[in-house]
């Protein structure tokens, strides 16, 4: 494992003003993406979506990488080039979703990942197919009796051996451990609870797994109050509850924290991005964004699957983009 070069890929992801495009949904989440558009799930269209967000001129201002799912890394875009080919003439990283979706357990109430027993054999491919980042998810709720011990262990191992394995060959790993703060009616206190504990376990099992901290990013979900709480947190409370957590539990080495938008609206991830970094200065890692729905919803909608409304699409895309990059600032 070359210590230094993921050091260097990481440190380029969260560079100032950057961040990534979580555009790596899979085939069941796209089909519901482009339902909601009234469009059909063909390949076609899924990498059409992809290829207008990547033909916005400028993108690259505010994304330092993207998160791809197989099939987009694997075929050629409807214009007949390869994404990775395209995104490296413009220096926007390529990288790979390797987990395979979730496995329920404690009577449909909790989930482990899928995906580490091929991992191996797939980097050695994705390597060659030009991805030099990597994501895994890990899903927990937030209920009385939940996160259990057993989901706690069994999400935290998943994560620390798949993101050894990433590095050994030559990726960088994000480290996605997903509290589903929003479901609920729960208040921000309980979600700062689960957070933390979450966290704690995931970085005890990173460490006991050898993971170069300074080559990884982890990608959490901020502090909120489930969205049925009687009273909603102000922006300013979000961004003090999250960056607690966060100086609670996460090693200094790591060189940036990328925030999921988690079904929050693009305003509300915007704000709270921004609130973190404005009255937090001296934090010790890089606070940026990985955003999924936040950075493509507004565009996703404008396009609607119509070929005379790509350049509103784009100008919707790219006007999000900026938002969420000046709000790193
Ligand atoms: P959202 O920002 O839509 O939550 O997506 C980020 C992601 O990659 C979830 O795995």
């Amino acid at each position: 494992m070359d210590k230094n070069k993921l050091s260097d890929i990481a440190k380029q992801m969260v560079a100032p003003k950057k961040g990534i495009l979580a555009a790596d949904e899979s085939l069941k989440t796209m089909t519901k993406r482009l339902a909601s558009i009234g469009v059909e799930s063909t390949l076609e269209n899924r990498s059409m979506w992809r290829q207008i967000m990547i033909e916005s001129k400028g993108f690259e201002n505010y994304i330092s990488g993207i998160i791809l799912f197989d099939e987009t890394l694997r075929n050629p875009l409807p214009n007949g080039k390869m994404i990775a080919e395209v995104l490296k003439e413009k220096g926007v990283l390529p990288g790979i979703k390797t987990d395979e979706g979730t496995y329920k357990f404690n009577n449909g109430e909790e989930t482990f990942t899928l995906g580490l027993d091929k991992l191996q054999k797939r980097y050695e491919e994705y390597s060659q197919m030009g991805a030099v980042f990597a994501k895994w998810r890990a899903v927990y709720k937030v209920g009385n009796d939940v996160p259990s011990k057993a989901a706690l262990v069994a999400n935290a191992i998943g994560l620390a051996q798949y993101a050894l394995m990433t590095q050994r060959a030559g990726l960088v790993p994000i480290v996605e451990p997903e509290v589903l703060v929003l479901e609920g009616d729960h208040d921000i206190d309980r979600s700062a609870e689960v957070t933390t504990k979450v966290l704690e376990v995931v970085f005890k099992w990173l460490d006991r797994f050898g993971v170069e901290l300074t080559g990884m990013l982890l990608k959490p979900n901020m502090v909120l109050a489930g969205k049925d709480a009687k009273t909603q947190p102000t922006s300013k409370e979000v961004a003090q509850k999250t960056v607690e957590v966060l100086k609670k539990t996460v090693p200094e080495e790591v060189p940036g924290i990328v925030f999921l938008s988690g079904g929050l609206t693009p305003d509300q991830s915007t704000d709270y991005l921004k609130a973190m970094n404005t009255e937090y200065k001296d934090l010790p890692w890089q606070l940026s964004y990985s955003f999924g729905r936040a950075l493509q919803q507004e565009g996703l909608k404008a396009w609607s699957g119509k070929t005379e409304n790509i350049g509103a699409a784009q100008m919707e895309f790219l006007t999000r983009a900026k938002k969420v990059s000046e709000a790193r600032e």
